[in-house]
């Protein structure tokens, strides 16, 4: 079976800095880089370099962003050739990576605003709907619904956080999101350890069947799905940048249970894969292929 990815294909413009400037503040930096990045794009990267076959779904501008990243996703494995190309620019991402690995961004949407859904599921039934929320919600929503009917399992990576994504819900499978965006969700404060997790996450269920994946940094995750509750803690490593962590995570996720794994050992393919890569600088740079992942799980 297959990924099919529908999300943001940005250009990443990353700078580092010893710390993050403060509003209003201006801080002088070490670097600069250009980086393949965006969410979907990312999370497809995962995906293929995890060794299944991964399609990518979104849209590049007409600018000099646009061939690097169909460059780097071909690179990694993943089939471009839905790839639309609009006028305008590329979506680009301005991403500032303080010395302690914390990250500031500012995302410019680009040919990302003008992405609408496919007229039909353009995968096959039992295949992989992988999306985020850095393109149009209506057309991630049109794209979940049909994936749905024709009985594709679907993840939502709720991220960044909208109000409007609580309205997707019911045609998530299995539904992604970190500390701050259930808090966001939820409407509650943001959880205090994974235990409040578990129980903001169970809240926040809405049918039988569903799974919703709370990621919690260092902490590893935790899952819940009606009365079961899974827990993977994340391997101890030492963090070089986090940018990227959440993506990794993700398309691993997806490309695993796209192999037909059970979701405890998928999560923990995507828990070893997503602590590898905070240990590089970079999102999609940074990412592990299997053969890293395994030798990472011995
Ligand atoms: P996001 O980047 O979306 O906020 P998280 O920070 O929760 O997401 O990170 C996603 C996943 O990446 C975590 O659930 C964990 O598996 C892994 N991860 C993140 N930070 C670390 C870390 N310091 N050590 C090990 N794994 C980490
Ligand atoms: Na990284």
């Amino acid at each position: 079976m297959s990924v099919v990815v529908f999300g943001s294909i940005n250009a990443d413009l990353v700078t580092r800095v010893d710390r993050l400037p403060r509003a209003g503040e201006t801080v002088s930096a070490l670097s600069v880089a250009e980086l393949p990045g965006g969410k979907g794009a990312n999370q497809a990267t995962a995906s293929a370099m995890f060794g299944v076959a991964t399609r990518m779904i979104g849209a590049v501008g007409s600018d000099g962003h646009a061939g690097m990243m169909i460059a780097a996703l071909s690179a990694a494995g993943a089939d471009t050739s839905a790839i639309a190309r609009l006028p305008g620019p590329t979506g680009t991402a301005h991403v500032c990576v303080s010395s302690d690995g914390e990250n500031q961004i500012v995302v410019v949407a680009g040919a990302n605003a003008l992405v609408a859904a496919t007229e039909a599921w353009p995968g096959r039934a039992g295949d992989i709907c992988l999306a985020q929320l850095e393109l149009p919600v209506a057309a991630v929503g049109a794209m979940l619904a049909q994936a749905r009917r024709a009985q594709a399992l679907t993840i939502l990576n709720a991220a960044p956080a909208l109000a409007e994504a609580a309205l997707l819900l019911a045609d998530v499978d299995v539904l992604v999101v970190n500390e701050t965006e259930l808090a966001f969700y939820c409407g509650d404060a943001v959880p205090a350890d994974p235990e409040a997790a578990i129980v903001a996450a169970r809240d926040f269920l809405r049918r039988d069947g569903q799974w919703i994946v709370v990621t919690l940094g260092a902490a590893g995750i935790v899952a819940v799905s009606g009365d079961r509750t899974l827990a993977v803690p994340a391997p101890k490593v030492s963090v070089v940048d986090t940018t990227g962590a959440g993506d990794t995570f993700c398309g691993v996720l997806a490309a695993a249970l796209s192999e037909g794994q059970q979701m405890e050992s998928a999560l923990r393919f995507a828990c070893a894969a997503a602590a590898l890569s905070v240990q590089r600088i970079g999102a999609a740079a940074s990412m592990p292929g299997r053969a890293e992942i395994e030798a990472a799980m011995d």
